[in-house]
């Protein structure tokens, strides 16, 4: 087999495209992660990966509350526009409906399907990047998303993201349950 190496890089396929909620200086601001993902289901809890010059990290810090929203397809100009400009150049706090749930520093994105509100529990320097490791207090799903009482998949339309062709993508179909097909081998 014939590989080609590229020294370390970040190449994990596919990423997310969220959007990081805070609360600046009384404020909403919203700021587009692709470093995000799921750490820990007891307690349910979250990373993401904040650059050391995002203005988001000055609402996480002395707040201790973050909001991350499940982004659908329809919204990606949304997401593309705040991860273009930094709040510290555009009010970010109009471009969505927002509401609160539990955690009044974490504005929560109401056009987003899916909405979770989250306590900061650790915060790790990784050189470039601050990783914010959050604890997820509350899910909010859009009744719109349910099927089966249950958040669906397909109708949540959940927005991709790759590396390093930069990329926006919308997840194909389904090909097999997991737990189950590897039972056929
Ligand atoms: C698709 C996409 C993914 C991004 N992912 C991240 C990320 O995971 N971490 C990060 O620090 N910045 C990321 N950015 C850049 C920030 O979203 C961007 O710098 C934004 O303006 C920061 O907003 P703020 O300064 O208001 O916090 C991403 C941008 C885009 C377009």
């Amino acid at each position: 087999m014939s590989k080609k190496t590229f020294g370390p890089q970040p190449l994990l396929f596919p990423m997310p495209a969220v959007l990081v909620g805070v609360t600046i200086e009384g404020k909403a601001n919203f700021m587009t992660a692709a470093w995000c993902g799921i750490t820990a289901y007891k307690p349910p809890s979250l990373m993401i990966g904040i650059h050391k010059e995002r203005y988001t990290l000055q609402g996480i810090k002395p707040n201790g509350a973050f909001s991350v929203n499940v982004a659908s397809v329809e919204q990606v100009k949304m997401v593309d526009y705040c991860g273009i400009y930094s709040g510290t150049k555009k009010d970010k706090s109009r471009v969505f409906k927002i509401f609160h749930g539990t955690l009044k520093e974490a504005p929560l994105i109401e056009e987003c399907p899916v909405n979770l509100e989250c306590q900061v529990k650790h915060i790790v320097d990784m050189e470039s990047h601050i990783v914010v490791l959050g604890k997820i207090m509350e899910t909010h799903v859009s009744e719109s998303c349910l099927a089966e009482g249950k958040a669906d998949t397909k109708k949540i339309d959940p927005l991709i993201f790759s590396f390093p062709d930069g990329q926006y993508w919308r997840m194909g179909e389904p090909i097999g349950r997991a737990f189950q097909l590897g039972k056929e081998k």
